[in-house]
């Protein structure tokens, strides 16, 4: 808390000091708690002004397009980091001892089973179904498996639950891919990595021994740093708002899933992909690229735009260059890379773009990436549930070590009827 007030006057009578909290990097915010004893309310719909809570977690820079995870750089722990020592520092605050990290990752491999009883649950699906309708089923379901851990007020009990949910994560995933196509389900590998795993139950057979390609493994590896966290989102605000009721995290997250499913969110890298198969040739660009910036259309351009970006996503850049490496490494062509590079060249001209601020974000490369190593686009939404699942149990973990957490309730501007008579 600084000494410093921001002085507010309420239709040039009332004056009322509000309190100035500095944050460590980036902008610090006025305290507006006390503001609805004035009997005046915020207004802010979308959040665009609003700071929903405190958190150490991640920091954004949307201008300068840094983002950092407990301080530590996208770019150096994509490079450097493994999916799990991420996690360790999203939930722990720092980078992990080696000791650390082998106990941590150790825990993390030998829960990665589900219940057998789960399988059924699968029966209950149609075979094509879409696997995040699935998964916001089947992750809510477990908090009927696990009573023993559902005491959101006990340290230990969410400590327990967080280390279920990034454990069984994959194997759900999997399992939600193995359903659609109609095969057997394919139990986890403990000699596996993280990563390794992912690819293991998704592809592996009954039928023949499996080697999970090195290059799938590290992208994938990438891939899951860099959806691991993004700070207040719609998804994890989602899983702070359910969790604020007492709610279990099982539960929650299966609300983060469901928020994140959605195009404007982590359902963009599969419109995405289905957007550059509409576009189809490098000839049409100009063509959605109008359709893009009139008014009265509502097509927009998938994979460009941020909230927050109003530079280059760093994750995008990570994620345009991994994806350049894979392609060329397993040597595949595909026209779907040469209709987004084009298309990202004449945007980042294109005045429209320029003056609003729209770059690529992470979605725009990560469906080609995925494409590249066989994910069918169906799963690409849910490889980023995967993915952002331990960014979602940070959060829902701070809040509940909060003291001055309370349930989350915001107000309205009403608009609606006035009294009347019901007769
Ligand atoms: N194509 C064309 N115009 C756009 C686009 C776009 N992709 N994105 C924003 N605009 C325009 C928008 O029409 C508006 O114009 P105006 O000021 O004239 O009304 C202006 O830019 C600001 O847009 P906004 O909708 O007010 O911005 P927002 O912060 O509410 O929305 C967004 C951010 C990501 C939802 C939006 O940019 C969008 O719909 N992008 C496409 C979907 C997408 O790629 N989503 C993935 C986001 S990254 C992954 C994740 O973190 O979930």
């Amino acid at each position: 808390m600084s000494n410093e007030k921001a002085v507010l006057h309420i239709k040039g009578k009332e004056k009322i000091e509000l309190p100035i909290i500095n944050s460590t990097v980036g902008p610090g915010v006025i305290d507006i708690r006390k503001l609805r004893e004035s009997g005046y309310f915020t207004f802010d719909p979308g959040f665009l002004s609003t700071a929903s809570c405190e958190s150490k977690i991640t920091y954004i820079d949307g201008n300068k397009g840094i983002l950092l995870h407990r301080g530590y750089p996208i770019e150096q722990l994509a490079t450097f980091a493994d999916y799990l020592e991420v996690c360790y520092i999203l939930l722990y605050g720092q980078k992990p001892s080696k000791k650390e990290y082998e106990k941590f990752k150790s825990t993390v491999t030998h829960h990665t089973m589900v219940h057998e009883q789960i399988a059924n649950f699968f029966q209950g699906f149609r075979r094509d179904a879409h696997p995040m309708a699935v998964m916001c089923g089947v992750v809510g379901a477990l908090a009927a498996f696990y009573h023993d851990s559902l005491d959101v007020n006990n340290d230990i009990h969410r400590e327990i639950a967080a280390y279920r949910l990034l454990s069984k994560m994959p194997t759900l995933a999997a399992m939600c891919y193995k359903y659609s196509i109609g095969q057997p389900f394919i139990y986890p590998r403990n000699d596996l990595n993280y990563a390794e795993n992912f690819l293991y139950m998704m592809f592996a057979t009954r039928c023949e021994d499996y080697k999970v390609n090195p290059v799938f493994a590290n992208v994938i590896n990438k891939i899951f740093i860099l959806h691991a966290d993004h700070e207040q989102n719609a998804s994890t605000s989602t899983v702070r708002l359910a969790g604020s009721s007492g709610a279990n995290p099982f539960a929650c997250i299966s609300a983060g899933i469901a928020s994140l499913w959605g195009p404007a969110h982590g359902g963009a890298n599969e419109a995405c992909l289905n957007m550059l198969e509409q576009i189809g040739t490098i000839h049409n660009i100009e063509k959605f690229l109008e359709k893009a910036k009139n008014k009265n259309d509502s097509f927009r351009l998938i994979g460009f735009g941020h909230r927050i970006y109003k530079n280059y996503d760093p994750r995008a850049s990570v994620m345009r260059k991994a994806c350049h490496d894979v392609l060329r490494e397993l040597n595949i062509q595909d026209p779907l890379l040469d209709i987004a590079i084009e298309l990202e060249r004449i945007a980042l001209t294109d005045e429209y773009f320029i003056q609003k601020k729209l770059y690529p974000n992470v979605d725009f490369y990560s469906g080609i990436i995925l494409k590249a190593i066989g994910i069918p686009r169906y799963m690409f939404t849910v490889i980023f549930a995967v993915s952002r699942t331990i960014g979602w149990i940070a959060h829902w973990n701070e809040m509940h070590s909060d003291s001055k957490n309370r349930i989350g309730r915001p107000r309205q501007l009403y608009s609606g009827e006035k009294i009347r008579k019901f007769d």
